[in-house]
């Protein structure tokens, strides 16, 4: 069998969706993308991250969508919110916001079955200098990754720019989290690097629904998983910032499901 019918799952054991699929990633992706938006005035000082998350699953069920995080593994909240060293899976909780606190959102949502997962970057109050350039680094990294999206291309080729580019801007890549497959489910195959060798990986193919979440620390690599079994912090105490956004390969190249509908996705736009 040279040719792998659509709708199915290709040589690498990666699921090629179909045309009509579309659609269904684009109403959960602009749904989780629009609840980011909205949840924008309410990170200021002095809010807990509770507090925010409390609002996501509100807004989550007033959409009459399904909150795919709390139940996930255990995990009992609409959001995952990381603040400063805090890299990812950050649990919201009684904490407050300092001035100058920066932090990253994740939100996802099922609607009619389809997944939509995107988080981006906040600032509590006053941004720094330093975190400003952290921020517009990793910003402009996701998007060197989501220009080599297209088919033809590898997934080595994603890693590859924005590895590049971020190690060009003196800061890290980090390694023991990755981006990966969606769609019906939400978490599938493959595994999306943030790191690589251009043409190296599988291909990409037309109908190949996935994440890209690059994760930078201003200062090394390496994390740590807190007690809590979720927290990942940066292990020099570094800041860490990430975006992300959940695409779709298309004939000639990508199609992004979680755009902002307000174009609020850059803190500073
Ligand atoms: N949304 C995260 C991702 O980008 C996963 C969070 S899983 C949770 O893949 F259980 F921590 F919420
Ligand atoms: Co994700
Ligand atoms: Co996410």
């Amino acid at each position: 069998m040279d040719k792998t019918p659509k709708g199915n799952v290709n040589r690498d054991g990666i699921r090629l969706y179909t045309p009509e699929d579309y659609s269904g990633m684009h109403s959960a992706g602009a749904l989780a993308a629009e609840i980011l938006d909205r949840i924008a005035p309410l990170v200021v000082p002095g809010v807990s991250t509770g507090e925010l998350d409390a609002a996501i699953e509100g807004m989550v069920e007033e959409a009459g969508a399904t909150s795919a995080t709390i139940g996930y593994k255990g995990y009992q909240h609409a959001s995952c919110i990381s603040i400063n060293h805090v890299v990812c899976h950050g649990i919201p909780g009684v904490k407050r916001l300092k001035d100058g606190d920066i932090l990253n959102i994740d939100v996802t949502v099922i609607v009619d079955g389809w997944f939509g997962d995107t988080s981006r970057m906040y600032v509590a109050g006053t941004l720094s200098r330093k975190a400003e350039r952290l921020i517009q680094v990793t910003h402009d990294a996701l998007f060197k990754g989501i220009e080599a999206v297209k088919p033809g291309n590898t997934f080595g080729d994603i890693g590859h720019a924005i590895q590049t580019y971020v190690e060009a801007n003196r800061m890290s890549v980090v390694r023991d989290f990755c981006g990966h497959g969606l769609g019906r489910v939400f978490h599938a195959p493959p595994n999306v690097l943030h790191y690589g060798r251009a043409g190296t990986g599988p291909r990409l193919e037309e109908g190949m629904f996935f994440t890209i979440e690059p994760m930078v620390n201003l200062g090394r690599p390496e994390t740590k998983v807190l007690a809590d079994d979720w927290t990942a912090v940066t292990r020099d105490k570094s800041l860490s910032a990430q975006f992300e956004h959940s695409v779709g390969v298309t004939a000639d190249g990508v199609e992004i499901f979680t755009l902002s509908p307000t174009d609020k996705f850059h803190p500073t736009y």
